[in-house]
């Protein structure tokens, strides 16, 4: 970018933030995730440090921040109520840890970690143990007097167990759960009323309820995190904990004390897996040094303390800059938009790419190249665009148009589909595609016939295309579960000319391969001993590994489940497949033309002469985790890895040694290895024992 450019973007990031904090803090009606807000302001941030010619202290965004609505009491606090700096990963929780010891000269000391929850805060004041005044943090120096709500929230004590004479402070966290949030939200709805975007920002309208009847039915909760002015006796961070529930008050549920910052991520780990269970929001752990003499000399900086720092879970929400949309031609020859950004970390994992399915998703969203978009990746979502920040456009952004020519063959682009069928004649020979196989048939079914859908989508007319060719042998491949096997590999067996079609891959030998440059003989025989174990293969992922188009994973299981062999399949007719439970006409004629065509049953043949062996015995469906691949690692609090084994393989799941993309489910116990890193990275949905167990 720029300079002028970087310019303009930190004007407009200064401008939408300030929105979205207005809107947040006053308007109490936020109609964006935290995520995306903190997004925001990270790269606002990086910005700013990066270009600090361009920063200014006095951007309204840092004016905004918790202003008192003018209805309530202001109340100033004896003691300022600071922030805590975050950490979004490992690496930055070392460099604070190096922070601490360069300023405190020692490395012996302990740390003590407690769940992040996600609310407001709040400060308490009690006279002789009677609760007499209680405020919001509002700017951190002066918040708003919100006593008569905090008397309605059931876990702040009118009266302290304790004989403590005189005035004492106590800070903490007003939350609501999960559950009465959702119940909030549906009444909020059946009212025509704003409804809340999470529990926190659900907590903070209810809290700033002029009525204190409202925030009284709102079944707020409290959670003490800090006694401001502590008495001498209390010598750590965890005392202070020990005490608050000693004098009436809950904590954070999840905490431990750590010797060293390899316990602190174990435990944020072990947090990480159980916190969507847990009844209210959570979004981090705060880490603090245990000792208070440390604490003191530690100090602060800015508005935060250098003894305490905030993990932050990561966010399954981002904001990112679309660079490019490019287009992808898959196996069906169906062309599919692919959104290109800037490197971003969501939920864990680096996302540049996302599918953006089709033309109709990109007017939907009306997503141009140079858009600030919120991308998402929850878990084990596959990620994608959700939404398109217009406020952020610059005016330059521009429109995408679906291309007029293959970018790979180079041939007409047949859009199909809304009533708008446009027929074009194939640029490339007229040939019928075999799927998995390679082999040209000299007759061509206009694709406008075999589909009927409604939504608008492109295809490649060619159905020699080798893009679609290259995509149905690795599709092929990934049935017959020879994982041993990617793109690159088949690439290169191709231009080698070592194999024509799938088929071919069964005839190859450990002396093929190994000749080749750069090919160990090691990963050789690796190969070749996966294919030659992977010859059996039930009758429905046969099916499935053909290609025929429309007929995915269910549908192959209809039809095997229905005929039972391949002969049956052959022969059959129309009125035959359209028996078929579940199957349309559309689908019916897809697989009746498949097998009408001799190439294709050629392609066949050249299977079975090579060795694949249908595997009947297995064509009922119905395990619960069939083909579902499974890593373990780490031991489980109950069960042994040979007992998981079983569970798994009983229910027709398979057990992989090492994390790909492939993985499903990697189910994790303590002391993890690497493989629980590679998951994280690769975006795999992980299991803990509890979680495992729900799957039978
Ligand atoms: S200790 C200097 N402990 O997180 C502030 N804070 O992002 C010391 N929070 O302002 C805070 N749970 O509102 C602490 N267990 C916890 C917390 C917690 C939630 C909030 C608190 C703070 C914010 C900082």
């Amino acid at each position: 970018m720029d300079n002028n450019k970087i310019k303009n973007r930190i004007i407009k990031l200064r401008e939408e933030i300030s929105r979205l904090r207005f809107l947040y803090h006053v308007e109490n009606s936020p109609n964006i995730t935290d995520d995306v807000y903190d997004s925001l302001t990270r790269e606002l941030n990086s910005l700013e440090s990066k270009y600090p010619e361009y920063a200014n202290p006095n951007s309204s965004i840092f004016r905004v921040a918790g202003e008192p609505l003018s209805e309530f009491k202001k109340v100033k606090h004896d003691i300022r109520m600071l922030s805590l700096n975050d950490a979004f990963s490992e690496n930055e929780i070392i460099d604070w840890e190096n922070r601490v010891k360069k300023n405190i000269d020692s490395d012996n000391f302990n740390y003590f970690c407690e769940v992040k929850l996600d609310g407001l805060s709040a400060s308490l004041h009690y006279k002789d143990g009677i609760f007499i005044k209680g405020a919001t943090r509002g700017d951190g120096f002066v918040g708003e007097d919100v006593t008569e709500n905090l008397k309605m929230i059931e876990t702040i004590p009118l009266k302290l167990n304790t004989d403590i004479k005189g005035e004492i402070e106590i800070r903490g966290e007003v939350v609501m759960t999960k559950s009465a949030w959702k119940k909030l939200n549906k009444k909020q709805q059946d009212l025509g009323k704003t409804t809340f975007a999470n529990t926190r920002n659900s907590a903070a309208g209810s809290l700033r309820q002029l009525d204190p009847k409202i925030a009284k039915e709102r079944n707020l909760d409290f959670y003490a995190w800090d006694i401001a002015q502590y008495p001498s006796h209390i010598l750590s961070h965890s005392g202070k904990h020990k005490i608050l529930k000693e004098i009436g008050f809950q904590v954070a549920p999840f905490d431990k004390k750590a010797k060293d910052l390899k316990e602190v991520f174990s435990f944020i780990k072990e947090v990480g897996f159980i916190r969507d269970n847990f009844p209210y929001g959570t979004d981090g752990m705060v880490i603090s040094i245990d000792n208070l003499e440390l604490q003191e000399s530690l100090g602060y900086v800015g508005k935060a303390p250098r003894y305490m720092i905030a993990y932050k879970y990561p966010a399954e929400r981002a904001t990112t800059i679309v660079k490019d949309i490019s287009v992808n031609v898959g196996r069906t020859g169906a062309i599919t938009p692919l959104a290109h950004f800037n490197p971003t970390l969501v939920a864990g994992s680096t996302i540049s790419k996302a599918t953006l399915h089709n033309m109709d998703q990109i007017e939907r969203l009306d997503i141009r190249v140079g858009d600030t978009v919120v991308i998402q990746k929850a878990g084990d979502v596959i990620p994608e665009v959700v939404e398109v920040l217009t406020n952020m456009r610059t005016g330059k952004e521009k429109k995408f148009k679906m291309p007029e020519f293959c970018p790979v063959c180079g041939s007409n682009v047949e859009k199909i589909g809304a009533g708008v069928q446009k027929s074009s004649s194939s640029q490339g020979p007229r040939t019928r595609w075999t799927g998995a196989g390679a082999r040209p048939v000299a007759q061509r079914t206009s694709l406008n016939s075999r589909l009927n859908t409604k939504s608008v989508a492109y295809y490649c007319t060619n159905k020699n295309c080798p893009a679609r060719s290259r995509r149905g042998m690795q599709h092929f491949v990934n049935i017959y579960e020879i994982y041993e096997i990617g793109p690159k590999i088949l690439d290169r067996l191709k231009d080698e000319g070592l194999i024509t079609d799938a088929a071919d891959l069964f005839t190859l030998e450990v002396s093929d391969l190994s000749g080749l440059e750069r090919f160990g003989v090691k990963s050789a025989e690796n190969i070749i001993s996966s294919i030659s174990s992977h010859k059996r293969i039930p009758l429905w992922r046969f099916l499935y590994a053909l290609g025929i188009i429309h007929v995915g994973e269910q549908t192959a299981q209809d039809i095997a489940n229905y005929f039972g062999s391949l002969e049956k399949i052959k022969k059959a007719k129309i009125e035959d497949i359209e028996k078929i439970p579940n199957i349309g006409p559309v689908v019916t004629k897809s697989i009746y033309d498949f097998f009408q065509h001799e190439d294709n049953l050629i392609f066949i043949d050249k299977l079975f002469n090579n060795g694949i062996k249908i595997d009947n015995s297995s064509v009922k469906s119905g395990f619960k985790l069939k083909d579902k691949i499974f890593v373990l690692t780490g031991t489980l609090p109950s069960l042994s890895r040979d007992d998981v084994k079983k569970m798994i393989i009983k229910e027709g799941g398979r057990v992989a040694g090492s994390v790909s993309s492939k993985t499903n489910y990697v189910v994790v116990g303590s002391e993890p290895g690497s493989k629980y890193d590679d998951a994280l990275s690769l975006g795999i949905k992980i299991l803990d024992e509890k979680d495992f167990l729900k799957l039978f």
